[in-house]
């Protein structure tokens, strides 16, 4: 996710704020820019590297040559296309402010139209804008407030998520931030200050860190440092001794990208849902497809297509659309769907999922599809790449860059994004308000609940020492968790190597249950839903054929404690947010057999993150 560092102190800026930035290049980003202050504001930005800003910089850099205060950013886009006029900063229309956030600010729009039609201009098409604007004009109405004073009255317009360090010419010796679900620390060194997202960029210069709690503004000046809260209650903080290595910093202080990111989920998850979700009112306001709902409605079918994880996802979005907007839908592998010549027409909506947004199959499907007539909607997770360009319309996930091979955190962004989907397309039609409230209380309760199941983490790990030396595993689930069955699997296999094979709990008996033996660990999905007592048969088939179970179910089901020890407990919750919750368990086993096996979890052999080619 996007990047901030921020210095204030005697040494020159640009230089620290350049290094700084690729402190933090290992969170993923499309673009970088920084402002420093030297008399005067200056600024430069860059779609692409920081080595794309560093030549800039070395091209046009001693503009800022003296400056000892500035601030810089690394942009993943959220609102607007990866270029070099979306990268931060942003700048008031005087270029006397600058500004540069990371989060989502979900009221972006309505403070957009209100700046607009007071004559404000925009530059970008990010929601980040309109916090430089709002600024502007509330210290223009009263410039007693100053900047500190500006900064926080503008914050209390805003809804959503921000990190934010705000730098202005008319008050040069200061730098404004402030937090509220984006992390900040301020680094305490010798006659200076640094400010930063995480860590990793303060690190080598000072290990005394401040880090800012959500409602937490501070202003660093060269000398010193307040925190107070957003409604201007003085705080006493605690400086806190970094005692990790700049590369555990990287990784958020876990091991790997991969179980950083399984860890991210419940954030991450609010996040997909920010600003798109309102339980109280029933609604979901998905702006990437508000203009082609009525459209998608009326569709006679729904093809999604897509490969590997994003097509588990896609066969839950089948399950979901289908219960509840009662649109049939089918999923295709993309890979199959573009050279079987499939009937597809303009009655149809085509949904292609992708992570990265550039898999060769996928992306070969949508052409076709298009092709074909149908209309084509993407749900991606990077902004700006090849599949939502050349889609209608559509909805990005919003999980942030995930840099682990194996899928975890956008898968379940995915799964949410589809749930929202089928909640727009059952409005008015299929199911009543109040099922639609139901079910987004039930959806909203989600990252809570998945924090819950993490919390077990060191129980998961002892069970993968069981599992650790098996050289077959079987996944079995039904319903919703039939295709969690096949992404336990599949995360299994692709990091520890060990053969794995989801499957539909009933099929069992259709031929896998001749494998089983004493050597066959079964992960069974056997949560309290409509199949739970099927679901026990199976499980009773596997040990009467000393198969070794491990189930997941739900709290408080003490029945399954008479089958087998070896059980991981999920918070109970409707079917159809299940898969939210049973996938997190198998992530966490799959990455502690892998771990305990010695394999490279983040970078597993044979596999690419991103599958260009076919
Ligand atoms: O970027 P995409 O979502 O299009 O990628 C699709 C698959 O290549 C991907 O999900 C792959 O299966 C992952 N390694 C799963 O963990």
């Amino acid at each position: 996710m996007c990047g901030i560092i921020g210095y204030i102190g005697r040494r020159e800026a640009a230089p620290l704020l350049l290094n700084g930035l690729k402190r933090l290049e290992y969170r993923g980003y499309d673009s970088a820019g920084m402002a420093v202050l030297n008399g005067s504001m200056k600024m430069l930005k860059k779609k692409g590297s920081v080595s794309n800003l560093e030549e800039l910089l070395n091209v046009s850099g001693t503009v800022m040559l003296g400056a000892t205060v500035g601030i810089a950013h690394t942009r993943w886009a959220t609102h607007g296309d990866p270029s070099d006029r979306n990268a931060h900063p942003h700048m008031n229309v005087s270029d006397d402010i600058a500004l540069i956030h990371n989060g989502i600010i979900e009221n972006y729009s309505t403070l957009k139209q209100e700046l607009m039609a007071e004559g404000y201009e925009f530059e970008s098409d990010t929601d980040s804008e309109v916090l430089v604007h709002l600024i502007d004009r509330i210290w223009k109405n009263d410039l007693a407030l100053g900047l500190e004073g500006s900064v926080r009255h503008a914050l209390r317009h805003v809804d959503g998520a921000y990190g934010i360090c705000v730098v202005s010419s008319r008050e040069p010796d200061k730098i404004v931030v402030a937090r509220k679900g984006s992390p900040l620390v301020i680094g305490l060194g010798d006659g200076e200050f640094f400010i930063a997202s995480d860590a990793a960029p303060i690190v080598e210069h000072t290990n005394k860190v401040v880090y800012l709690s959500d409602g937490e503004m501070a202003v660093v000046t060269r000398d010193n440092y307040t925190v107070k809260t957003i409604e201007n209650v003085e705080q006493q903080k605690r400086v806190t001794e970094l005692d990790f290595s700049l590369e555990k910093i990287e990784k958020g202080g876990f091991e790997h990208f991969m179980l950083k990111e399984i860890f991210e989920q419940p954030e991450v998850m609010r996040d997909v849902m920010r600003g798109r979700v309102r339980v109280e009112e029933g609604l979901v306001q998905l702006g990437g497809i508000h203009d082609y709902l009525d459209r998608l409605k009326q569709a006679k079918r729904i093809v999604i297509c897509a490969c590997g994880t994003s097509w588990h996802a896609g066969l839950i979005g089948e399950y979901l659309i289908e219960e509840f907007a009662r649109i049939p839908v089918e999923v295709d592998y993309a890979s199959e769907f573009r050279y079987r010549n499939p009937i597809v027409s303009a009655d149809d909506v085509v949904i292609v999922i992708s992570q990265s947004g550039e898999t060769a199959d996928t992306l070969a499907a949508l052409r076709l599809a298009k092709e074909k007539g149908a209309m084509v909607m993407g749900i991606c997770n990077v902004v700006g790449s090849t599949i939502p360009r050349e889609t209608l319309c559509g909805m990005y996930t919003h999980a942030g860059p995930e840099v682990g091979v194996a899928s975890t955190k956008a898968f379940t962004a995915q799964v949410i994004v589809l749930f929202m989907l089928a909640m727009a397309l059952s409005k008015g039609r299929t199911i009543s308000h109040e099922e639609i409230r139901l079910n987004l209380r039930e959806l909203a309760d989600v990252p809570d609940k998945v924090a819950r199941i993490l919390e077990q983490n060191d129980a998961i790990k002892e069970i993968a020492v069981k599992l650790k030396d098996a050289r077959n595993a079987l996944y079995l689930g039904r319903g919703y968790n039939f295709p969690v069955a096949l992404e336990g699997a599949l995360k299994l296999k692709e990091i520890s190597y060990i053969h794995a094979e989801g499957y539909p709990a009933a099929e069992m008996k259709h031929g896998p249950i001749a494998l089983i033996d004493e050597d066959m660990p079964v992960i069974v999905i056997a949560t309290r839903d409509n199949t739970y007592a099927k679901i026990l048969s199976n499980i009773e088939e596997v040990r009467s054929r000393k198969g070794r179970v491990i189930a997941i179910a739900s709290e408080g089901d003490r029945e399954i404690e008479r089958l087998t020890k070896d059980v991981i407990y999920i918070p109970q919750a409707s079917a159809a947010v299940l898969p939210l919750l049973t996938v997190i368990p198998l992530q966490l086993l799959s990455y502690h057999v892998a771990t305990l096996r010695g394999c490279n979890v983040d970078r597993p052999r044979n596999l690419a993150k991103s599958v260009t080619v076919e």
